[in-house]
């Protein structure tokens, strides 16, 4: 795949530089870029130190700018106090407490907004009434609720009273939400009845309930929310309904004031290995690096409607919904759904409707959308659109230029952002008033980020088509600050592929290994090619192949399972699954039938994502004589490629053809 992407990236040539009306109303322009670039190349610590303290609201005031005394362990402010809730809302009700802070639609169509006023009151009793059950700084707490102002007010919530959330995505099965309340301990989970989604409902509650059937001990009470208003069951004295626990309760509430380095948040995803990874964030580093990059790419005004369409089950709904926009005072849209109910032309009437001004979306939904037409955006009017956003995965040129003429009409810029789960905020990304764009480049790191391409030996590759790893040379405020639990995967997952260095200032430095390949151009702008671990990227969510290959192995048919990406048209990736059976091999239309339930166990394991599109069945897998599987040989086998690969190391080469005749 990356050699294919490789040559496609080569080949792409186009430079679009913004509109002179774009430049000239910009909040950075290239004037203003190249001064910031050039104050956090001389000192970016201090490049940092002076957008905290200009940015955001500090209870204390940090001494300390960066502490590396641990590193690769780094603190941010590590002696100031703020809090999280407090910057996103409080400080916004002297100057913009009757604007709009969210606007939201439901899928079937209901509308609801919500001003910082109103946000604060509803964050406020909420929090209240966690503090009600005895939850406060230093609580873990679970948030399992649709797309929703709702699931924001339970982040914001969580943050004023200094417990830490974690939210996991809705559709994420009763077995993937049990194991992550397993690992955080929390004693709280906040639920809803369900969420409406592609013209069904997603009964949260009833996977909820499983979920504490199959463990979960650490929790205590079940606060739902009713969205969906269908029957569900509720466990008395454990279950509590969201309208009851805020029942009477006051409407302020002071903010607990944290250090910066206080966990705001754990945020599960996936590595290469089967077990998901908690990152957990912190409060100063990881609100300035969300608010100040929002305000960066999306030039953010006083009047924008931004609307990022993830859910806030993915870390682009943590920082570009919950806490970035909210941060600065913008005005976000929320949607509940899917882009194609009752029609492809939903986000586009959306997009009509409430005059969104900006929209950030993954490029997925941009290629299926492109998929079903022109007609449908040609039929609203996208006229306040001023700024178009991608995330998730490489946004391969042809979609990249639809978006620029079919939604953008040629005039508006696109901000292609490469970031992860880990990175808190976004590192490469165009800033749209500043530089011109390339189809399928996220161009270059934005200020105060310092990225580099280096070889399997760590050192810096140069040239115009050279790639490799690429990597993060210097520490940044809204990095992860470990894995929950297991500070030793932490070290070892992302700075332990190359050994430090001593530093020109006698400092050890530490590479940041991203997981991905990447190219960068004679402009220094950077290409990303792919993963380079087994992680799989399908529609923008991370998958470990390894996750994938637990679940299918926890049938009782299944004796060993091989999972691999393939390159798919709409997704990105698809899933495809080498499986032996234990016992003989089922044929016809058994083989179907056991086909459909290992797919059908893979969403009751992980969730509907994780569902593989492709189930080969056989008697044994590609290995060489060591029990090493050849996945390389798989891929080519799941592309449906002719194989030239030297199969003679292979302990059992006859399974090859087996494999490769199913295609
Ligand atoms: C991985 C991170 C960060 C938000 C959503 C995904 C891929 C993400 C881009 C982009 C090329 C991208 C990378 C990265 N990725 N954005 N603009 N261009 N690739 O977060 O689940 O933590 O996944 O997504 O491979 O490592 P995530």
């Amino acid at each position: 795949m990356s050699n294919e992407n490789l040559q496609s990236v080569l080949g792409e040539s186009r430079v679009f530089p913004p509109s002179a009306e774009f430049v000239a109303k910009a909040r950075v322009n290239a004037e203003k870029l190249a001064e910031m670039k050039a104050a956090a190349a001389a000192d970016y610590v201090g490049f940092w130190a002076d957008l905290a303290r200009k940015e955001l609201s500090w209870a204390t005031p940090f001494q300390t700018a960066l502490d590396d005394s641990k590193a690769p362990n780094y603190q941010w402010f590590p002696d100031g106090t703020l809090n999280a809730s407090y910057n996103c809302l409080d400080r916004h009700i002297a100057t913009r407490g009757d604007k709009i802070a969210i606007r939201y639609e439901g899928e079937k169509g209901d509308v609801k907004t919500w001003t910082f006023r109103q946000l604060l009151a509803d964050v406020s009793k909420l929090a209240n009434g966690l503090k009600s059950l005895g939850i406060g700084k230093g609580d873990r707490v679970v948030i399992y609720l649709p797309h929703s102002p709702e699931a924001v007010i339970a982040m914001q919530a969580c943050a004023r009273i200094g417990a830490t959330h974690s939210v996991v995505f809705g559709g994420f099965s009763a077995g993937s939400l049990k194991d992550r309340i397993d690992d955080t301990g929390a004693r709280i989970i906040i639920t809803a009845d369900g969420g409406n989604r592609g013209g069904h409902i997603v009964d949260l509650k009833k996977a909820c309930d499983e979920a504490l059937t199959l463990g979960c001990k650490s929790i205590e009470k079940v606060v739902v929310g009713i969205r969906t208003g269908h029957s569900i069951n509720m466990t008395p004295g454990r279950d509590i309904l969201w309208s009851d626990l805020i029942a009477g309760v006051s409407d302020t509430c002071e903010p607990e004031f944290v250090g910066a380095e206080h966990p705001l948040f754990l945020l599960y995803t996936s590595g290469s290995t089967g077990k998901p990874k908690g990152i957990q964030h912190s409060t100063g580093g990881y609100l300035l690096g969300a608010m100040v990059s929002a305000q960066w790419i999306f030039d953010l005004r006083e009047d924008d409607l931004f609307w990022c369409t993830a859910d806030v089950g993915w870390v682009t709904g943590h920082s570009y919904v919950c806490y970035g926009p909210l941060a600065g005072g913008t005005t976000v849209m929320i949607y509940e759904g899917v882009p194609t109910v009752p029609d492809a032309g939903r986000f586009w009437k959306i997009c009509q409707d409430h005059g969104v001004t900006i929209f950030y979306t993954a490029p997925t939904a941009i290629r299926a959308l492109m998929k079903s037409g022109e007609t449908f955006p040609n039929s609203y009017d996208l006229s306040k659109l001023r700024l178009l956003g991608s995330v998730g995965e490489p946004i391969n040129p042809e979609a990249w230029m639809w978006f620029h003429r079919v939604i953008g009409k040629e005039k508006l810029p696109i901000v292609d952002t490469w970031w992860q789960t880990e990175t808190g905020s976004t590192m490469m990304s165009p800033i749209p008033g500043a530089m011109p764009t390339k189809p399928g480049s996220c161009t270059q790191p934005l200020p105060g980020i310092f990225a580099d391409v280096v070889d399997e030996a760590g050192v810096p590759v140069e040239g115009k088509t050279a790639g490799g790893y690429l990597v993060i040379t210097k520490p940044w405020p809204s990095m992860l600050r470990t894995i929950w639990g297991d500070n030793e995967r932490y070290i070892k997952t992302y700075f332990g592929q190359f050994p430090p260095t001593t530093g020109p200032d006698g400092r050890e430095q530490w590479l940041y290994v991203a997981g991905d390949s990447t190219h960068r151009d004679e402009d220094g702008y950077y290409w990303i090619l792919g993963r380079v671990d087994d992680v799989l990227n399908v529609s923008g969510h991370r998958l470990g192949t390894m996750e994938v290959e637990s679940a299918l192995v926890s049938h009782p048919r299944v004796a060993e399972a091989a999972v691999v990406g393939r390159p798919h048209e709409i997704k990105g990736e698809a899933i495809c699954a080498f499986v032996i059976c234990k016992g003989t091999r089922p044929e016809g239309k058994e083989a179907e039938a056991l086909i459909k339930e290992l797919r059908d166990h893979v969403g009751r394991e992980i969730g509907a994502i994780a569902k593989p599109d492709d189930i080969r069945l056989a008697d044994g897998l590609p290995k060489t004589r060591s029990g090493k599987i050849m996945r390389r040989l798989l891929r080519s086998i799941a592309k449906g490629e002719e194989i030239t690969q030297d199969i003679s190391t292979l302990e059992n080469p006859a399974i090859v053809a087996q494999l490769a005749a199913k295609a």
